[in-house]
């Protein structure tokens, strides 16, 4: 399937490293124009190198809206295409969930929750900017929160708010032209993904590589990892007009681990 975002522009938020880089690439080898949003500066300048002439970058920490109003007052065309992949976890294991002090809940929800919602808001009205027929927002989701993952419960709970945020975007955004959708990775082999295991009890007397081959096998019925390119193709679908149809949706990209009927 050839999809051609020529003459588009797409933020991707969380475009240094793991999966919003996969994204950003893959949207930027479909044609599309990218400004790439992440704190990490390195991992920006990394990306910037790639096609200086298509790529602007800005470090900004989500948890800080001015700073996103900020980029987005700057960009006199607007942009056609949102994604916002960037998260992290409390970086402790639940389970049970009195592990975590209330206060271990703080900076997850400002950053995977709350930095989603600065995102959308700061960049609605370069949304709404121009011809927005073919336009659409992607969050970034998870599994866990859709089964109520024990793993790391302020991070379960903030991926659900996204997927209802999702919904709630899609709603008010669809008489607009805009779409707005949610993806959830399973595993995908990543830092994030890395600190999952560094904070399990496991990781003393089990490698990454041994827990994460385990734990896929018991979760998922395709028993195998998922890559962040395959997530960088399904954005692309989704912002492309064979997605015009699709809206407030959760695709689940997890070897099977959460099925819906
Ligand atoms: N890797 C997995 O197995 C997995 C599973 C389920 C969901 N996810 C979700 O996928 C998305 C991408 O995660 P990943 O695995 O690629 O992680 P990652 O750690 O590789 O990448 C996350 C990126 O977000 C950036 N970031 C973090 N906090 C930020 C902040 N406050 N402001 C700006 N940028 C910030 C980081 O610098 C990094 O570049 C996340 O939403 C994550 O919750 C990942």
């Amino acid at each position: 399937m050839n999809i051609d975002l020529t003459g588009q522009t797409t933020a991707v938020i969380g475009a240094g490293n793991g999966i919003g880089r996969a994204i950003a690439n893959a949207f930027l080898e479909s044609g599309s124009h990218i400004l790439a949003l992440d704190r990490d500066a390195d991992a920006l300048e990394d990306f910037r190198r790639v096609s200086p002439e298509k790529i602007t970058c800005s470090v900004v920490d989500i948890g800080d809206y001015a700073s996103l109003q900020s980029v987005s007052d700057d960009l006199a065309d607007g942009i056609d295409h949102l994604i916002c992949s960037a998260a992290i976890g409390s970086g402790k294991t639940g389970f049970p969930f009195w592990n975590l002090n209330p206060s271990d809940w703080e900076s997850v929800l400002e950053v995977t929750l709350m930095g989603t919602v600065n995102s959308v808001h700061a960049f609605a009205t370069a949304l709404l900017k121009g011809e927005t027929k073919r336009k659409s927002v992607l969050l970034i989701s998870s599994v866990a929160g859709q089964i109520g993952s024990q793993t790391d419960p302020p991070y379960s709970a903030s991926k659900a708010a996204v997927i209802n945020f999702a919904q709630c975007a899609a709603k008010d955004f669809a008489s607009y032209g805009v779409r707005v959708n949610a993806m959830s990775p399973g595993m995908v082999k990543t830092d994030l993904n890395e600190s999952v295991w560094a904070a399990s009890k496991e990781s003393a007397d089990q490698s990454y590589e041994e827990w994460a081959q385990e734990k896929i096998g018991k979760i998922s019925p395709l028993a195998r990892w998922q890559t962040p390119e395959e997530f960088g193709a399904m954005a692309v679908f989704l912002a492309s007009e064979h997605g015009k149809n699709i809206t407030g949706q959760t695709i689940n990209i997890d070897g099977g681990q959460v099925m819906h009927s």
